[in-house]
């Protein structure tokens, strides 16, 4: 028999020992790390690739705070698309494309509009891209008549006061307060409309000064995609829709069709990071990596909702995994994503320490308010439900996509899951519970005497503990209240 002669080890199993520290505040501290080589995050958090997890709201809300969101593959291209597009339109410097309308549509069509593209103000062109007017939710919100033409409604292009397309951002914040007006259009030389900048995202760029951005300001965001040829389709209509990185999203990731995969969305998207995944092995990660990842997740049967290694009988504690990736990825100066079994900050700070660069969260993130579904109450109780990809019902569900219809019966019996749904605990805002992990985090690194991960990763020593130092490490002994 092959056997490793060392334990494989999780979270629970360690703990770290305290350093001197020269850090008195546990502000003091910078969480800033590398998603892939360039991709800078404020904070080390990235939310999972799953349908109970990841859509739009949840990769707003994690960019919002210095992170990055994942969103799932589960879903047709083009929605998986316009949710990448409805990220990007959050907030930016400069709308590249506003949303127009015609001047002869009905105020019918203009509300369709602004809510399918859940934007309040509506540019007027004609054929031509010349600015006619803006329509705004004020100008249609006690209007009856749906079939008003936009232009009986709009606020006509003699109204408007408009910039030049080259405006600065101290420029056009001036003219915005200047003229108490909410939506600034810039127009070229022939009165075409060439962006627009708005008051909402000005004041936005002030709320969230940490957020990940892309060099035009945008909200940065990630589109998971699979092995298929079709997904190289999906790759590319999301790049075009302006995804900032693919994660090539498959359960066993040490494999020859994820290889080949690496290497054609390299070859086809140069510009576009690629992450691969997923790995327990330092092997995996050498293989991924040669095919040209730009990071690595690591993680074979660690979440919350997986049952691959009762199924299976596969895996890696994840610890264990976590640490030979990152030495492996270390040498090939690829950073590592540490998916799964995330359970409090202090397996944060501990996946940290071993040599992750982030962690991808799903199970704790789908309780909040920002993940896709609605709140269930059970015996008073307001839960939301987490389901695993590899889940029967999760199964079910792709294949309906697929088919684009019922799944026959026969075919369900066939699924073998590798995955549970189950309820988790309606944990509030996205930004609620980031606050504690990062609470934890940070103090975490002053107990490691680290003000940076680097350092946290430096000087990081684990000592193995026993169930009596496991039982020692939680409330014990009282009866908490
Ligand atoms: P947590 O613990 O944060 O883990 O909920 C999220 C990660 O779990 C993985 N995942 C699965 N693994 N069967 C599995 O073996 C599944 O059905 C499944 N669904 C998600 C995935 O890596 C995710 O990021």
């Amino acid at each position: 028999m092959n056997i490793r002669p060392d334990l494989g080890l999780t979270f629970a199993d360690v703990l770290l020992v305290p350093k001197r520290s020269a850090i008195r505040s546990r502000s003091a501290v910078d969480t800033s790390t590398w998603l892939t080589s360039d991709i800078r995050l404020t904070i080390p958090v990235v939310s999972a690739n799953m349908d109970t997890v990841t859509e739009t709201q949840m990769a707003v809300a994690m960019a919002h705070a210095g992170g990055i969101g994942i969103l799932h593959r589960f879903m047709p291209v083009e929605r998986q698309a316009e949710m990448v597009r409805r990220v990007k339109r959050t907030e930016s410097h400069v709308v590249e494309h506003p949303v127009t309308i015609r001047p002869q549509a009905t105020l019918a069509e203009a509300r369709v509009r602004m809510e399918e593209t859940m934007i309040g103000g509506l540019v007027v062109t004609g054929e031509d891209g010349r600015l006619l007017g803006m329509l705004t939710t004020r100008d249609v919100l006690l209007t009856q008549d749906l079939s008003a033409t936009v232009e009986s409604l709009m606020t006509p292009r003699q109204r408007l006061i408009v910039a030049a397309k080259d405006a600065t951002l101290d420029a056009a914040r001036l003219t915005l307060h200047t003229h108490r007006i909410e939506k600034l259009p810039l127009v070229d030389a022939d009165d075409r409309v060439v962006g627009l900048i708005t008051a909402q995202d000005i004041i936005k760029l002030q709320e969230h000064p940490q957020a990940t951005k892309d060099g035009k300001g945008r909200l940065r965001v990630g589109v998971a995609v699979g092995v298929r040829s079709s997904d190289l389709e999906r790759a590319a209509t999301c790049i075009e829709a302006g995804a900032d990185v693919l994660v090539i999203d498959i359960a066993h990731g040490h494999a020859d069709h994820v290889i080949e995969m690496v290497k054609m969305l390299k070859r086809e998207f140069p510009r576009s990071p690629v992450i691969a995944g997923n790995v327990a092995t330092a092997d995996g990660v050498e293989d991924l990596a040669q095919a040209g990842a730009d990071a690595i997740k690591v993680g074979v049967g660690s979440g919350s909702i997986c049952t691959t290694r009762i199924v299976t009988g596969f895996g890696v504690p994840q610890l264990t995994a976590i640490a030979d990736c990152a030495a492996a990825g270390a040498k090939l100066g690829v950073p590592i994503i540490a998916d799964g079994g995330i359970q409090t900050s202090g397996d944060v700070t501990k996946a940290l320490a071993a040599g992750a660069s982030t962690v991808m969260i799903g199970s704790m993130l789908a309780g909040t308010e920002e993940s896709p579904g609605a709140a269930v109450i059970r015996e008073g109780r307001r839960y939301k439900v987490v389901r695993g990809m590899a889940s029967l019902t999760a199964n079910v569900a792709r294949k309906e996509i697929e088919q684009q219809g019922e799944v026959d019966p026969d075919e369900i019996e066939k699924v073998v899951p590798e995955g549970v749904e189950a309820l988790v605990p309606h944990r509030g805002a996205v930004r609620d519970i980031l606050h504690q992990l990062l609470g934890g985090l940070h103090s975490g690194m002053s107990y490691a005497g680290a003000s940076t991960l680097e350092a946290l990763r430096q000087n990081a020593e684990f000592i193995r503990i026993t169930g009596a130092g496991m039982h020692e490490s939680g409330a014990h002994d009282v009866s908490v209240l």
